[in-house]
């Protein structure tokens, strides 16, 4: 973009503001032309800053975070950066396209099982002071591949399934479950985590949104994706 335009604004949004101001400035440093405008907030929040300027845009969410927000809210954020941009700017998501399911099983079930199960137990226990026990229950990893409907991604599902039937306590939320055996607590907000995309959801995403694919890369193995999005004309849907 340098090489392209001589000089650009990069404003990086993230909750930790030390953070990107430090790397701001080293960015800075290191590229001439270059100015940072670091914005500490929530993605959305630095979404309606960003949008209240005046030049052209590109918006980019590379590390495939777009995945993880729940099924619903993707489509309403979608709509809603939608609203804020014009004829000339771009949205830019970067998305997994994996399905396989010995690759994903390697990258969240088998060697991470003991490590998120214990992790899950002790920050439930620690917010809500819990007295939920490791020795009861069992990490569990599902993959949900291409639901029926066609426009959904397909994503992961992380739970803790009980092991027998229990009661636990949540003090800070004065609140007992019970638990019979088998039956799980999920472990992401919605259905889905970390979803895994094909074109065609993309385009229908795209569609529902009031975008067009504009242009798409994925790597050698078809895994990971970059999709530029163009606003469309019209937006299509009701989000
Ligand atoms: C996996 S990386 C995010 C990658 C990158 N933002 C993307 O998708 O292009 C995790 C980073 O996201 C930040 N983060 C997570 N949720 C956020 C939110 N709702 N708003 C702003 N930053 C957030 C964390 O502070 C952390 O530095």
């Amino acid at each position: 973009m340098l090489k392209r335009h001589g000089s650009f604004t990069f404003i990086p949004v993230d909750i930790a503001k030390e953070f990107i101001e430090d790397c701001g400035r080293q960015l800075e440093r290191d590229y001439p032309g270059l100015t940072v405008e670091p914005y500490g907030g929530l993605y959305m929040d630095g979404v309606r800053h960003i949008a209240a300027r005046p030049e052209a845009k590109m918006l980019l969410f590379l590390g495939s975070s777009f995945s993880n927000i729940p099924l619903v809210e993707q489509l309403k954020m979608m709509v809603d950066i939608r609203m804020r941009l014009s004829e000339q700017d771009r949205l830019v998501l970067g998305l997994d396209m994996n399905t396989d399911r010995e690759a994903l099983s390697r990258a969240y079930d088998d060697q991470w099982s003991p490590w998120l199960r214990d992790n899950f137990i002790c920050r439930l226990n620690q917010d809500f002071g819990g007295d939920m026990k490791k020795g009861k229950f069992e990490y569990t990893f599902d993959f949900v591949e291409n639901p029926a409907d066609g426009d959904t991604p397909s994503y992961i599902q992380l739970s803790l399934r009980s092991v027998g039937n229990q009661q636990v306590h949540f003090e800070k939320l004065s609140l007992d479950l019970d638990f019979q055996d088998g039956e799980r607590i999920y472990l992401a907000e919605g259905m889905n985590y970390s979803c895994k995309w094909n074109l065609k959801q993309l385009r229908r995403l795209a569609e529902r949104s009031g975008f067009t694919v504009e242009a798409h890369w994925a790597n050698n193995e078809n895994t990971y994706c970059i999709v530029c999005f163009a606003p469309a004309e019209t937006i299509a849907s009701s989000a």
